[in-house]
């Protein structure tokens, strides 16, 4: 008997990788062969695979367990010499980043569709991730999705792995070494930050509430907040991974995270909150009655990094996605580092860190990380809060208080209408683009237009460069309106509209957000007529 099956195939059309790998519905996932094409494709073009060593683990959500035995199958018929694979298959990718990293591994899959909801009718996920620990750059998802479209065969290889069972096992002639990774991940943390003094806050009776909502930071954050940090486990929240995340919708916003948001912004709320999403990269923060954008996160972590051990000489320079708020450029400038404007996705800030260019970065969909590993690490961003606090002394809200007292206020906030037709969203995006040129001096709202574009980055590292990145409106009062098509969805299209006022360290940092930036909301719809067009009276979901 042959090792392994050689399959006969034909291609689907619809394999290019978006923001953050192949993202679709499970029931396109289910589709015959589907998984195996985009499997193939990789292992086709990443030829590093074949005789090396790859790490596999998903967020634990519905078909996690089946793709993981398919890929096991086809990784030992694509000659890769061992699989190092989270137990029960479930790795979060800040884990899995880090293991890539620690293992020297050629890199890895993460089955993910991250935020998205999982079970039969919901999404799944497959990130590349390279060796680096970061996602695979637009030029390799390029060339996969290439790959898939003359692609004929397959190969794939008989067994089964016993993912429960620490240790290794063989599938054919490959090694498949099963890990915890939650035992790592946490010394890792131990490493880098004050967990003394945060153990000490919480000794002093801080009371915390983190959400993992039925995803796969719950482990994490048992061990870590619970086991290490002395976090009483009924401040913990949803801690069981569940495949269908409880059939809710594991993307901690303002719409998504109302439980935890009920809790902060209800009677006796605890002293910090925070939730993280479906594979644990993104997370929220928030102190009693008091939610901090996403971007002000990166920007007082940014200025206050220094006080955690693993950040005490400084950072080297900043990122962050040219939608996310410009708060952090102001917190560069004060430390006299560069600040660079990346488009959306992680896979840019790659590149920034492997040469040294920075330390921090993040972006407005709920992320900040830096150069430990090459994703965004939601728990590192409430461990980070939590190190600051405790250093400092301080609430959540005196500390981003004092942060705007010294560098003004970005009101920022980001209204996204989801599942809309896909040409009415792409005609309002064309909408836009036709009048860039002729929109200097126009006047709306009281707001006078100094400059609009479409956004294009250059990569300061490898020269490449990267057009049509989202539409920029800058207005000369320091307000910016942004608008883009999301990569992400799996569902028509979905509509970002990204909206940001700056008043100065002297001005009004009490204004309601919604009013600061109603203004701006109405220049959007002057110009582009987006509400009309889409047939909606208003965003599906508002953070
Ligand atoms: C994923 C990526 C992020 C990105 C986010 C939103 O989480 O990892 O880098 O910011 O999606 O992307 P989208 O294209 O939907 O705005
Ligand atoms: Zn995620």
């Amino acid at each position: 008997m042959d090792a392994f099956h050689t399959i006969p195939t034909t291609p689907y059309e619809d394999q290019k990788p978006g923001t953050s790998g192949l993202r679709k519905r499970v029931t396109d996932f289910k589709q015959p062969h589907y998984l195996e094409n985009f499997v193939q494709s990789i292992f086709d073009t990443v030829r590093d695979f074949r005789g090396g060593k790859i790490l596999l683990g998903g967020d634990g959500r519905y078909f996690n367990d089946e793709a993981v035995q398919i890929i096991l199958r086809m990784s030992s018929a694509n000659g890769v010499s061992e699989v190092i694979l989270g137990k029960n298959a479930i790795l979060s990718t800040p884990a899995a980043s880090h293991l890539i990293r620690k293992y020297h591994l050629n890199g890895g899959l993460v089955l993910s569709a991250s935020h998205n909801p999982a079970g039969q009718n919901g999404d799944f996920g497959v990130k590349l991730n390279l060796e680096t620990g970061g996602p695979a750059p637009t030029s390799v998802t390029d060339a996969i999705f290439a790959r898939s479209q003359t692609l004929s065969h397959y190969r794939i290889a008989d067994g089964n792995i016993d993912t429960s069972r620490i240790g290794t096992q063989n599938l054919g002639d490959m090694r498949v070494t099963v890990v915890d990774p939650v035992e790592d991940f946490a010394e890792f943390m131990e490493e880098l930050f004050d967990f003394s003094a945060i153990k000490a806050l919480i000794e002093s009776g801080f009371s915390i509430a983190f959400d993992a909502m039925s995803a796969v930071t719950g482990p994490y954050a048992t061990e870590i907040f619970g086991n290490r940090l002395g976090v009483s486990h009924d401040q913990l929240y949803n801690t069981r991974p569940l495949p269908d995340f409880g059939g809710a919708h594991p993307d901690p916003n303002p719409v998504h995270a109302n439980a935890l948001f009920d809790r902060m912004f209800g009677p006796n709320p605890p002293d910090f909150g925070a939730a993280s999403d479906g594979d644990g990269d993104r997370y929220i923060a928030l102190g009693p009655h008091f939610y901090v954008s996403p971007s002000d996160c990166l920007a007082v972590i940014a200025a206050n990094a220094h006080l955690a051990p693993g950040y005490k000489d400084g950072i080297k320079g900043i990122a962050r996605s040219m939608p996310t708020g410009r708060a952090a450029d102001n917190v560069a400038a004060h430390l006299n580092i560069p600040i660079y404007e990346t488009p959306t996705g992680w896979k840019y800030f790659g590149n920034l860190m492997d040469a040294g260019r920075i330390t921090i970065c993040g972006e407005e969909s709920a992320s900040t990380s830096s150069d430990h590993i090459r994703e965004k690490d939601g728990l590192w961003g409430v461990l980070m809060w939590l190190n600051i606090i405790a250093a400092k002394g301080e609430s959540v809200e005196a500390i981003v208080r004092a942060h705007w007292r010294q560098f003004g206020r970005h009101y920022y906030t980001r209204h996204d209408y989801e599942e809309v037709d896909k040409a009415s969203a792409e005609s309002i995006i064309a909408t836009l683009h036709g009048q860039l040129e002729t929109l200097t001096g126009r006047s709306l709202q009281g707001e006078t237009i100094e400059v609009a574009d479409s956004f294009t980055y250059t990569d300061p590292v490898d020269g490449t460069v990267t057009k049509n990145q989202g539409l920029r409106v800058f207005f000369e009062s320091g307000s910016r309106l942004v608008m883009r098509l999301s990569g992400t969805g799996t569902k028509g299209a979905t509509l970002r509209i990204y909206l940001e006022r700056y008043v100065g360290p002297e001005g009004d940092h009490d204004i309601d957000l919604a009013e600061a930036t109603a203004g701006l909301a109405m220049i959007a719809d002057t110009l582009t007529d987006l509400k009309q067009t889409l047939n909606r009276d208003a965003p599906s979901v508002i953070s």
